[in-house]
């Protein structure tokens, strides 16, 4: 429920057609979801490499990078964690307006926040894509020792060990991390975008 009234809606002067006309692409959202370890932060870079390259206009929001500014007042609760999905949904939206191919890189563990992320999105314009990698490979990586510490029990409430992931019943696509490189899923979500005619 907003909480502000007697606000009104100004249409913008230059319009998402306008701004996709000027860029000669469309725009639209990558939305990674996975554990963490899973190679979303990583995946979001080499595919913005990629779009760089092609010259379409991107930019990744990660999930440990918005936790040191926009959304520092957030932990991990379930309450903050569907707060933090909500404002990148809402921020994500203002990417697409502006034009501009959104990579998002967070855990973003529930169904219902992340089809809400979906829903303030037009049609086409969010493609949900599962970065699959069991929980024991993620551990084994640990790449920010943090799993070691969730399961001595220095950390609560941490995705997989004592907080719950709910897998996508239906993404877009899917990338197995621990069958195939950062390299060959990279390319595998560039020939997606290009089936799609994306880019
Ligand atoms: S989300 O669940 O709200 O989507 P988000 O992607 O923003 O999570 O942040 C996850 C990152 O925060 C992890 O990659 C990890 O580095 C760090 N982190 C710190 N504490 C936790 C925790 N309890 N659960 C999950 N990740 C955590």
């Amino acid at each position: 429920m907003s909480q502000a009234q007697n606000i009104t809606w100004h249409q913008s002067a230059v319009t998402k057609e306008d701004r996709r006309k000027q860029n000669a692409h469309q725009s639209f959202v990558i939305w990674l979801t996975g554990l963490s370890g899973s190679g979303k932060s990583t995946l979001a870079n080499e595919l913005a490499k990629e779009l760089y390259q092609r010259q379409v206009r991107n930019y990744v929001l990660d999930g440990d990078n918005i936790r040191h500014g926009l959304n520092k007042d957030l932990g991990f609760s379930d309450e903050d964690r569907k707060e933090n999905i909500r404002r990148i949904g809402e921020v994500s939206k203002l990417f697409v307006d502006s034009g501009t191919v959104v990579l998002t890189a967070f855990i973003s563990p529930f169904i219902e926040d992340r089809e809400s992320a979906r829903q303030i999105l037009g049609e086409g314009e969010f493609h949900e894509i599962y970065v699959k990698c069991p929980l024991e490979e993620c551990e084994v990586r640990d790449p920010k020792g943090l799993y070691k510490k969730a399961r001595k029990g220095e950390i609560r409430e941490f995705t997989g060990i004592d907080s719950p992931y709910e897998e996508p019943a239906s993404p877009e696509f899917v990338v197995d991390t621990q069958a195939y490189s950062i390299e060959e899923c990279t390319a595998q979500v560039i020939a997606y975008l290009e089936s799609k005619n994306l880019i």
